[in-house]
């Protein structure tokens, strides 16, 4: 049974800059359920995309892997010989929780949990790339290189999957997806002062892009095919292939 998230459901004096620690890595299976909408979807659908593009012999990265939802969905659904996958984190609170839950099961398919930064991994002979809720949090003017490290060390066919929260131009049509995101909120049980304690403690440490950027930094680094597959509100996810 998963711990129910309630880090900011009193009133907090002095409320810090959110961080993936301790508190937030034990409840949070239950957190990112209630918050992002289309997240289960998602996990099930980069298990699918895996299915299709993991070539035998290759490497698969899971950047920001968490507790590991996007390599369980992924190794699940891959067949091949001599694969495997590559799960990154810089929380060390998420990184031994991750390690529990990749080694609960068994599979044929190795996975390796490592604590470090993203900026920081090799990326190589890689046939599927995930970004799942992860490139947000880097600051903005360290994802253009993430990214091109990224393409460079996709194989020709690769996949890079890059989930987000998104930022409009228009802005009626921003406040009214900020709005119906908390409204989803709302009816999965966070009061106001749990989402506007959240909204307060995340803002200085996300900073999602819009869709146009994402399309446009993605076309000029080379990817060739970059699209929407999933959006739900102000939150979805894209592929870009090599
Ligand atoms: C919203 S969570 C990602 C959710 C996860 N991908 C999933 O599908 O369940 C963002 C994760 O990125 C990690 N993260 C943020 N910046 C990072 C960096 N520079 N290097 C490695 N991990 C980072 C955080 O520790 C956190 O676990």
């Amino acid at each position: 049974m998963a711990h129910r998230d309630t880090i900011f459901s009193a009133p907090i004096e002095k409320l810090g800059d959110f961080t993936f620690d301790e508190r937030v890595a034990e409840v949070f299976p239950d957190m990112i359920q209630r918050s992002v909408p289309g997240y289960s979807n998602i996990i099930s659908a980069i298990g699918m995309l895996a299915e299709r593009f993991v070539k035998p012999n290759t490497t698969v990265y899971d950047l920001g892997c968490s507790l590991g939802a996007a390599t369980l969905s992924m190794r699940r659904h891959i067949q091949h010989e001599g694969c495997k996958i590559i799960a990154v984190d810089n929380s060390p609170a998420m990184v031994e929780r991750c390690r529990l839950h990749v080694s609960a099961y068994r599979s044929d398919t190795d996975v390796e949990v490592i604590e470090a930064d993203i900026r920081h991994v090799d990326i190589d002979n890689a046939s599927v790339v995930v970004l799942n809720f992860t490139l947000q949090f880097l600051a903005p003017q360290d994802r253009q290189a993430l990214l091109e490290k990224i393409y460079r060390g996709l194989r020709p066919g690769g996949i890079l999957i890059l989930s987000e929260k998104y930022v409009f131009d228009n802005d009626v049509a921003h406040e009214l997806l900020i709005d119906l995101h908390h409204d989803f909120k709302r009816a999965n049980g966070y009061s106001e002062l749990e989402i506007s304690q959240k909204r307060s403690a995340i803002e200085n440490v996300m900073r999602p892009d819009s869709i146009a950027v994402h399309k446009e930094r993605l076309g000029e680094i080379g990817f060739s095919s970059v699209e929407v597959w999933f959006q739900c509100f102000n939150f979805g996810s894209m592929f870009a292939i090599k």
